[in-house]
């Protein structure tokens, strides 16, 4: 396994060495990773900035925008927070909930279906706009939002409608006249502790927390390529996955090891 690691290492201590010359230049662009800000060495599924759009599966494009990583899902721009390729989920978080809850425009989140799911510790909050005045009383979580130079009263929840139902069917009454809704998800275990209190200054801190999503973009046939030395991508004209392998694209994983001769070989076998 140790001359897996040792590759993206090898790659950049030779650079364009001889050596990688006659390399299939798709196996050795897709050996870089992303970076940027705090996320560092991610590789497939996701492609961007060093990695070109087939080191990834469609969906799993990332940019990067004053060392801000970047995730557009479903036509939204959402901030990556964090990768974590063992559990296979990402933290991203709303880019139009990070100063206020008064974005310009009303969306709910939508992800990308079969590819992107919520974990266990999914979480939910409410946002609605245009609410009439006056709010029954002895509710409070409300707040006021100057959009498109209109003026309006907005109120959030942080419980569902059937937690709701049971303790506050006046409220979910009252909520129904509101002109819009916004669904923002958020962790659980973030939500949580603000329900007894909830003010603006804790939502927006939970919400700009993120939240996780499980992706699933072939990742046991990466698995398979990688341990055959090769290099997971995806093939636009097939539109399915491949394995770049050294000397040229395979379905599914390299037939031989990368090239017997090369320094990675002759390397790993001194190390280990
Ligand atoms: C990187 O992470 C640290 C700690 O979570 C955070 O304070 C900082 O703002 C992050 N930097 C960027 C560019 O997101
Ligand atoms: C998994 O994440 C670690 C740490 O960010 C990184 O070094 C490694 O290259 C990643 N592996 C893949 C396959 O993305
Ligand atoms: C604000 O105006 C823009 C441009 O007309 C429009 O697309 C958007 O939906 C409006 N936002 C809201 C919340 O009404
Ligand atoms: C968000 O989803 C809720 C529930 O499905 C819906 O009532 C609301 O209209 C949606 N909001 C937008 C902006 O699409
Ligand atoms: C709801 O929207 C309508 C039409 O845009 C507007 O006339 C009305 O004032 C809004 N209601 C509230 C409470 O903002
Ligand atoms: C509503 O929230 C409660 C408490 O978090 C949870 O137990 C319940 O499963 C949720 N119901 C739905 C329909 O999501
Ligand atoms: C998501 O990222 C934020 C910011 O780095 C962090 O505070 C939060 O704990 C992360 N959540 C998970 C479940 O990784
Ligand atoms: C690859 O991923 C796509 C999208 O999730 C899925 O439809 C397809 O069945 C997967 N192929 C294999 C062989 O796992
Ligand atoms: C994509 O698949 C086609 C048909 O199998 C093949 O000819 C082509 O070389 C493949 N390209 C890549 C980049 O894998």
């Amino acid at each position: 396994m140790s001359w897996l690691i040792l590759l993206p290492i090898i790659a950049l201590v030779c650079g364009s060495a001889p050596a990688f010359a006659d390399d299939d230049e798709r196996y050795l662009n897709c050996m870089n990773s992303f970076d940027c800000g705090n996320i560092t060495g991610a590789g497939y599924p996701f492609s961007g900035s060093d990695r070109p759009g087939y080191c990834g599966y469609p969906g799993f494009e990332l940019s990067c925008r004053n060392q801000d990583p970047e995730i557009t899902i479903m036509g939204s721009i959402y901030k990556l927070l964090g990768i974590n390729n063992q559990s296979r989920t990402l933290n991203v978080s709303r880019t139009d909930y990070t100063e206020n809850l008064c974005p310009t425009l009303f969306s709910n989140t939508s992800l990308t279906p079969n590819l992107l799911s919520s974990n266990s510790d999914h979480g939910e909050v409410s946002l609605y706009y245009g609410c009439p005045s006056p709010i029954p009383s002895g509710f409070s979580a409300q707040f006021t939002c100057n959009i498109n130079d209109t003026d309006m009263m907005g109120y959030f929840v942080t419980v569902n409608n059937s937690v709701l139902s049971m303790t506050a069917p006046i409220l979910i009454t009252y909520l129904t006249t509101c002109n819009n809704s916004v669904i923002v998800p958020a962790h659980q275990s973030a939500i949580l502790p603000i329900l007894g209190n909830p003010t603006i200054a804790q939502l927006l801190g939970a919400i700009n927390q993120g939240f996780d999503l499980v992706w699933s973009a072939n990742d046991s046939l990466c698995d398979t390529c990688k341990s055959s030395g090769g290099q997971c991508g995806y093939n636009q004209t097939t539109t399915a996955f491949s394995c770049f392998c050294a000397d040229q694209p395979q379905e599914f994983e390299c037939t031989e090891s990368p090239q017997a001769s090369s320094p990675s070989t002759s390397m790993s076998s001194f190390i280990s």
